[in-house]
C-alpha cells in the first residue's frame, strides 16, 4: 500500500512493507481430513496474533506449515515476500529465521542448557564458539536462567526449560517466533513465568504468532486475535473486540466454555 504520510515540512511517499509472513489460500489434508481451508493470514512485523480455537481445528499444522515442518497442498506462504524454501540448506535458513517454541520443551537431554542455546548458531549459521557462547549466556540472562547454563534440562523445571527453549530460538536471530501452547505442559505456578518472557518479547518489537489458551496473555500483548475452527479462520479482530463481542456463534460458544471452567 501506497500512503502519503507528513514528516516535519516535507510529505514524503511510503510504500508500507511486506508482511513479513504471508499466508494465502493455504490448503492441507491429512488424507480425507481437510484440516487447513483457504487459510489467508498476512502478519507485519513487530505483530503479535493470538491464534486460538478448539481442539482439532488446525492450530499446531497451521504454525507447522510456517517454517515446513508441514507441507501444504495448494496456495502459497511467504517470509518477507520469499516463498518458503523447499529443502536443502535454503530450508535450514529458513527455519533459522522462524523460531519455535513447542509445548514439549524439546531440549537436548545430553547437553547443557548452555550447549542447547550455542549449538544452533554455530551449526546453521556458522557463528564462532566464544561469539555464541556469550550470546547464549546473554540469553539465559534475558530469560531468567543464567544460573542454571551448565545444568542439563533434566535438573531444570519445566518453566525453566521452557525458557531455555525460547532462549535457544532467540539465539538464531529469528524474525518471527511461533509458539505453539508453551505453557500447556507447566504447572500452574510456572506459567507466568514464561508467560512474562513473553510479554517482554512482543514489547520489545519481535513478531510473533502464538497459540495459547492463556486468555490473560492475549488481551494484554496480542495486536490481533485469529480463532480458527474446523480448519478454517473463522474470525479476526483485536483482542478486546474479540473478547467482548464475538461475532461468529463459533467463537462465542468456544468463549463461554472457556469461562465457566
Ligand atoms: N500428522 C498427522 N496425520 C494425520 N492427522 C493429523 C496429523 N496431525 C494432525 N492431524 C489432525 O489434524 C487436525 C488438526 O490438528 P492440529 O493442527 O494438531 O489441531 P490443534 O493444534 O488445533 O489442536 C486434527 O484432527 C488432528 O487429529
Ligand atoms: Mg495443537
Amino acid at each position: 500500500m501506497t500512503q502519503l504520510t507528513k514528516s516535519g515540512s516535507f510529505t514524503v511517499m511510503t510504500t508500507s512493507a511486506t508482511p513479513l509472513v504471508a499466508l494465502r489460500d493455504v490448503n492441507k489434508h491429512f488424507g480425507d481430513l481437510h484440516v487447513l481451508k483457504d487459510i489467508n493470514l498476512e502478519i507485519d512485523q513487530g505483530e503479535v496474533v493470538v491464534v486460538i480455537g478448539p481442539s482439532g481445528s488446525g492450530k499446531s499444522t497451521l504454525c507447522r506449515t510456517i517454517n515446513r515442518l508441514e507441507t501444504i497442498d495448494s496456495g502459497s506462504i511467504q517470509i518477507e515476500g520469499v516463498e518458503l524454501p523447499k529443502e536443502g540448506k535454503e530450508l535450514a535458513q529458513l527455519r533459522a529465521k522462524v523460531g519455535m517454541v513447542f509445548q514439549s520443551f524439546n531440549l537436548f537431554a545430553h547437553r547443557t542448557v548452555i550447549d542447547n542455546v550455542m549449538l544452533g548458531p554455530m551449526k546453521v549459521r556458522g557463528i564462532k564458539k566464544p561469539e555464541a557462547k556469550n550470546r547464549a549466556m546473554e540469553l539465559l540472562k534475558r530469560v531468567g536462567v543464567g544460573n542454571q547454563a551448565q545444568k542439563y534440562p533434566a535438573q531444570l523445571s519445566g518453566g525453566q526449560q521452557q525458557r531455555v527453549a525460547i532462549a535457544r530460538a532467540l539465539a538464531m536471530d529469528p524474525k518471527v517466533m511461533l509458539f505453539d501452547e508453551p505453557t500447556s505442559a507447566l504447572d500452574p505456578e510456572m506459567i507466568n513465568e514464561v508467560l512474562d518472557v513473553m510479554t517482554d518479547l512482543a514489547k520489545g518489537g519481535m513478531t510473533m504468532i502464538v497459540v495459547t489458551h492463556e486468555m490473560g496473555f492475549a488481551r494484554k500483548a496480542a495486536d490481533r486475535v485469529v480463532f480458527m475452527a474446523d480448519g478454517a479462520i473463522v474470525e479476526e479482530a483485536e483482542p478486546d473486540t474479540f473478547f467482548t463481542n464475538p461475532t461468529s456463534s463459533r467463537a462465542k460458544d468456544f468463549l463461554s466454555k472457556l469461562i465457566t471452567h
